[in-house]
């Protein structure tokens, strides 16, 4: 199988992952637990490098206090999307929106609470200067902000990840919504001692700067996971490149990373081809099956430690479609 690549221009073929090695310590290298209610503790070494299928508000209370360096959190986005069917009314296909069972909450109050309780029991669990990032899009992220804020997180940046090949606004109503926003806090304002590797994001950010711009695309192609049908298994499957850039700027090698909310386990599948240790925690069981799946490929990244990388950040098309 060739490297996935992505055009960027007519010019340039950027590789941003090899997936074509059979992984043989995969299969052994993830754990699958099931929580159930009558199991009350875990021990950290019972829970390193596994998915866990349950519900976060129930698990995180049963880990030990502050065991993680990182956190990935990607919650649901409560889209609120029309009942009905959203039509390209210029080809006549539909529009595959986010419209799962677990985007719906009644109203924001429900919402809030959800993000809210999430935080509480993510802050209990992180190390002192261990930091968090959270992504959404301009739906939530601002009620994110606030909650965080209220609950005492310190925030030190956000990143806006601009995709080259975004959803086009199809009634031309509005500005093309191309953008989501990372927010990366730590716990604590007096939280100083937070891992930041400021040589990769030079490499990530706009020329020599280590901005706070990601230029990427959306995940696609043969990264994107489908069923037998063809059909995408998670309709918001984030990018391994993403992951990529959250992991090797704020986390070292043998660090635990937790991801509460794993959908098809993109943070674990990129932590471990870092030599990251993570957690991940999933209530849907179709999507855990797929982190099996998944798991037993390796994924071999490339340019990890490459600071000399080609630049290909300002060389993009926003209308080069998958
Ligand atoms: C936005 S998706 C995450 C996608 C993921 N980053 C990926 O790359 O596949 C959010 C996920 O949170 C899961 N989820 C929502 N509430 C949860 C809860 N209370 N406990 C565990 N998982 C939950 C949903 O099933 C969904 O798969």
């Amino acid at each position: 199988m060739e490297p996935a690549t992505k055009s960027f221009s007519n010019k340039e073929n950027i590789v941003l992952f090899n997936d074509n090695n059979v992984d043989t310590k995969g299969i052994d290298s993830l754990k699958k637990i099931i929580d159930i209610d009558q199991k009350d503790t875990y021990s950290k070494d019972e829970i390193i490098n596994s998915v866990i299928l349950g519900d976060s508000l129930k698990v995180l209370k049963k880990f030990p206090a502050e065991i993680f360096d990182v956190v990935f959190l990607d919650p649901p986005y409560f889209l609120q999307l029309p009942k009905k069917e959203l039509k390209r009314w210029t080809v006549n296909t539909i529009v595959e929106g986010v419209d799962d069972e677990w985007d719906k909450f009644q109203s924001f109050e429900e919402y809030d609470k959800f993000i809210q309780n999430l935080l509480i029991d993510v802050k209990r669990v992180m190390k002192p200067e261990g930091t968090i990032w959270i992504i959404s899009t301009y739906h939530s992220i601002f009620r994110i902000g606030k909650i965080m804020q209220d609950l005492g997180y310190w925030i030190l940046n956000d990143i806006i990840w601009v995709k080259t090949n975004p959803m086009p606004n199809w009634l031309g109503v509005r500005f093309t919504n191309a953008t989501e926003t990372l927010i990366w806090a730590v716990k604590d304002k007096n939280s100083k001692k937070y891992t930041f590797h400021k040589e990769y994001a030079k490499q990530f950010g706009i020329g020599k700067v280590a901005a706070n711009v990601w230029i990427l695309p959306l995940c696609n192609g043969k990264e994107r996971l489908k069923d037998e049908t063809g059909k995408k298994v998670h309709s918001t499957q984030k990018p391994v490149e993403l992951l990529k850039r959250v992991i090797l700027t704020s986390s070292n090698e043998g660090d635990l990373i937790l991801d509460p909310v794993a959908g098809v386990g993109t943070t674990g599948y990129v932590a471990r081809s870092l030599n990251r240790n993570f957690v991940m925690i999933e209530k849907n069981p179709k999507y855990v099956e797929w982190i099996e799946k998944r798991f037993k490929k390796n994924l071999n990244l490339i340019d990890k430690t490459n600071f000399n990388d080609t630049k290909y950040v300002l060389n993009f098309n926003l209308w080069d479609k998958p």
